[in-house]
């Protein structure tokens, strides 16, 4: 039955892990997956999660996936991306479901895309998380990249962005991080996304926003939102991925919700409804235990507020990590520019090192991260900073 078959090509991502966990070397580091980790390089559980833990230790729900389990999860993520009072939410025009985590709400809509658009194609920003090639290309919905970074200043290519916006036809899907983009850390600033949103309505385009980092950037949920609310304010229909495994520390469990705003109430049941059946196909409903953890963060005011103090640590540390790391090549005397370490935003450094540097940083200085020489700051500590600046400017060093 399977003689014909060869392995499939590695996850650039997951294979970052395997390697690391495969290197007995006790000071290697991972600076591969976007997960948060604190400055013992260690993961942690948040307060906040403990809280919510202790609160839904007598919930009768474990059974099944009840309804009102996944409305409030649904209502209280569509606050955090729409706004507390979003009319969006009060007039019950957006159809929401509860997602496996970012990536599975990536799929449930591009599944959805290709549905309700067969001929349509989703435009991926060059570049972007190397799952979301993989996400629209499994559910087969062709794919067009437009451009976003430029390597020479480690920045935002405004200026093509708009071009490969304006040339696309008129009614395309377009993916966009709305904050802390993944690999890059480069965003747009408020003006710019004005003007994107402003673009978007000329074309007629369709926005899909992967929020992953929300609070990441900025250390603030609010603010790291704002590029959603422009469009809102414009009045875009949109649709939004939601992740809860980075900005509550719940990778494994998986939470996630998908988004996706409408005219009015009729046409939200009927897309909720088309969600919901691919999703009865692929798994059912989605595991409830991380989805109560979830909505009692999101619900109880109390234990809310912790989980935004915690998002506000946690971007102050890697924050702190950037200016660290970018201070200590500086002092070894690097010939290089290293001031987009502190440019960019969020939980990942495109650092501009090489393929060749990547691989030299792993066997000879057991540091592992993905080869687009993505630094997942998340796995730079106190203790490790200078060793890894070291190591950079040996591999860089002509
Ligand atoms: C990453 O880019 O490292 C994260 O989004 C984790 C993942 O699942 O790839």
């Amino acid at each position: 039955w399977w003689d014909h078959v060869t392995p499939a090509p590695k996850d650039p991502i997951n294979s970052v892990t395997e390697a690391f966990l495969a290197d007995p070397c006790p000071y290697k580091i991972n600076l591969g997956v976007g997960a948060y980790r604190d400055d013992e390089g260690k993961p942690i559980v948040l307060q906040c999660v403990r809280e919510a833990q202790a609160k839904i230790e007598s919930s009768n729900f474990l059974e099944s996936n009840s309804t009102a389990v996944s409305s409030k999860l649904v209502e209280e993520s569509a606050k955090l991306v729409y706004g507390e009072d979003s009319d969006v939410i009060k007039e019950g025009r957006f159809a929401g479901v509860p997602a496996l985590s970012g990536t599975g709400a990536c799929h449930l809509f591009a599944e959805l895309q290709r549905r309700l658009y067969p001929d349509s194609r989703i435009y991926l920003p060059d570049p972007t998380w190397s799952n979301h090639h993989n996400i629209w290309r499994d559910a087969h919905v062709a794919k067009k990249t437009f451009r976003y970074y430029h390597p020479d200043s480690k920045g935002l290519d405004f200026m093509a962005l708009m071009d490969d916006i304006k040339n696309a036809p008129d009614g395309s899907f377009f993916l966009l991080h709305p904050c802390a983009h993944n690999p890059t850390g480069v965003d747009p600033s408020y003006e710019q996304w004005k003007e994107i949103s402003s673009l978007f309505k000329v074309k007629n385009h369709f926005p899909f926003f992967d929020m992953a980092y929300q609070g990441f950037a900025s250390g603030d949920l609010e603010r790291d939102a704002r590029a959603i609310r422009i469009f809102l304010e414009d009045g875009h229909l949109i649709g939004c991925a939601q992740s809860f495994a980075k900005n509550m520390g719940l990778y494994g469990h998986r939470v996630g919700c998908l988004s996706v705003l409408c005219d009015d109430k009729t046409q939200a049941v009927a897309i909720k409804s088309q969600l919901q059946q691919i999703a009865r196909t692929m798994y059912g409903s989605p595991p409830i235990h991380g989805i109560l953890l979830v909505s009692k963060i999101l619900s109880d005011p109390d234990i809310k507020a912790t989980w935004l103090k915690e998002v506000k640590v946690m971007a102050t540390r890697v924050r702190r990590m950037r200016a660290a790391l970018r201070d200590s090549l500086e002092k070894l005397g690097s010939s290089l520019d290293w001031q987009h370490i502190t440019n960019q935003v969020g939980m990942f450094c495109f650092s501009g090192l090489t393929p060749d540097e990547v691989d030299r940083l792993a066997k000879e200085f057991h540091i592992y991260m993905t080869y687009d020489g993505r630094i997942s700051m998340a796995g730079v500590t106190t203790k490790n900073v200078d060793y890894l600046a070291n190591a950079i400017h040996e591999v860089t060093a002509s």
